[in-house]
């Protein structure tokens, strides 16, 4: 398999207008294709997908065991909040990397904190919209390189 998944949390499908001072004009279509088109060059296929919902995520990265060989995972604020995310990263056993588009360290205090990132390879936060494909290249990386 060379497949991977890149995985949106709440309020991600607002990106674009949804305080474009922080998480930039970029739309959620726009980034899902420069994913994608990232995982061409690289010999990787990149599946994208968002939901609002906990229940929704925590499914969704169980159904990508078998499927995929790894996730990049912007869990939004369930970041700080979902014991069930991380259960459900420790379930399937696949490499994940945490990303979010803004420093979550230069934030509020209750952004400071994240459940994902304990179950994590590593962390990417601060870098906009390119984030996405610094997290691709480092699961890429990760899984072995370019095919
Ligand atoms: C975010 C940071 C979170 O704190 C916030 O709740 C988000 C987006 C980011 O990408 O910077 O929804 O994950």
């Amino acid at each position: 398999m060379t497949s991977v998944l890149v995985l949106n949390g709440p309020n991600l499908n607002l990106l674009g207008t949804r305080q474009p001072e922080i998480y930039g004009a970029t739309t959620l279509p726009q980034v899902e294709e420069l994913c994608r088109e990232y995982g061409v060059k690289n010999g990787y296929d990149v599946t994208c997908a968002q939901s609002n919902h906990e229940g929704a995520l925590v499914d969704i990265i169980h159904a990508a065991k078998g499927t995929h060989d790894g996730i990049v995972l912007n869990a939004g604020a369930y970041t700080h909040t979902s014991i069930a995310l991380h259960d459900a990263i420790l379930g399937t056993e696949l490499p994940v990397v945490e990303l979010h588009l803004s420093n979550i360290h230069a934030r509020e205090t209750f952004r400071h904190h994240s459940y994902i990132a304990p179950v994590a390879i590593g962390m990417i936060c601060g870098f906009g919209v390119a984030g996405y494909t610094l997290a691709l290249d480092a699961l890429i990386g990760h899984l072995g390189g370019r095919t």
